[in-house]
């Protein structure tokens, strides 16, 4: 990493006879450069300094494949991806160019709009050198009319995350408290407006529960997901559709009644 421009601002006031330096002078600006140096490092080592910093697209296709990987391989955390994903969705590329490297224009043009719940389309990317050609982290976006949703559902097995690309929603999250055989014991996290650029993410360990409902047509939603994070779980990688408007317990729990796609899509789609 160059530091000369930040080195330069940090110079000490000028000697009394310009261009002249005396050994003392010299030393000074030594120590000063150093400490710059050293305190720089110390915040490229925290990712401080990067923090906001965009990437191009190459670079950060690769990025998101890598946090991908690491989660797969249990080498990262699933709280510390969804930071990272997060992170990459919001301040790692321009909206405008995550919506140029999904060809969002012909998503938007030819987008078949359902009467209930959400639409599916797979968006594909354009081959970028250095990037793989197979990822480990599946992608689509959901195409929404006003008023329908992403109906409340939690996952097993997996970790995805959301990006608002057009529209706005109301966008809601539930930790996964317990199982039972026919309810899920669900404690709301998130209950917000979501507008375009803002993001939100599920792991099996937090926030697992989600359901957006779309306040504006045509609505989008980009979606990134990793599956099969837990292959000793003996859980397919799937969704689990719930009842969000369940029995009322203490802390705020809810016992969540476990339904269908197609009871979801009754009541919430
Ligand atoms: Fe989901």
């Amino acid at each position: 990493m160059k530091h000369t421009s930040l080195e330069l601002e940090s110079e000490g006031p000028p000697t009394d006879l310009p261009g002249i330096s005396t050994r003392r002078d010299f030393t000074r600006r030594s120590v000063q450069a150093m400490l710059t140096i050293s305190l720089l490092d110390h915040l490229c080592s925290t990712n401080l300094l990067a923090a906001g910093a965009r990437l191009s697209a190459e670079k950060w296709l690769d990025e998101v494949n890598q946090i991908g990987l690491d989660v797969k391989g249990e080498k990262m955390k699933q709280t510390e991806w969804q930071v990272r994903i997060e992170d990459l969705l919001q301040n790692r590329i321009d909206l405008s160019q995550l919506l140029k490297l999904i060809d969002f224009e012909r998503i938007e043009k030819t987008a078949k709009f359902v009467d209930n719940g959400a639409r599916s389309i797979r968006p594909k990317f354009p081959k970028l050198e250095g990037v793989p050609e197979r990822l480990v982290f599946g992608k689509q976006v959901f195409a929404l009319r006003k008023g329908r949703s992403v109906v409340p559902h939690g996952h097993n097995n997996m970790a995805t995350a959301f990006i608002i690309l057009k529209g706005n929603f109301h966008g809601r999250h539930y930790d996964r408290v317990a199982d039972e055989k026919n309810h899920m014991i669900i404690k709301p996290t998130i209950d917000a407006k979501f507008g375009p650029g803002q993001t939100s993410s599920i792991s099996d360990v937090k926030d697992n529960v989600h359901w957006f409902k779309a306040e504006d047509e045509p609505a989008f939603i980009f979606n990134i997901h990793v599956f099969g994070l837990n292959p000793g779980s003996g859980k397919r990688t799937s969704r689990v559709y719930v009842d969000p408007a369940g029995e009322k317990l203490d802390d705020g729990l809810i016992r969540a009644r476990l339904i269908d796609s197609k009871q979801a899509h009754q009541r919430y789609g």
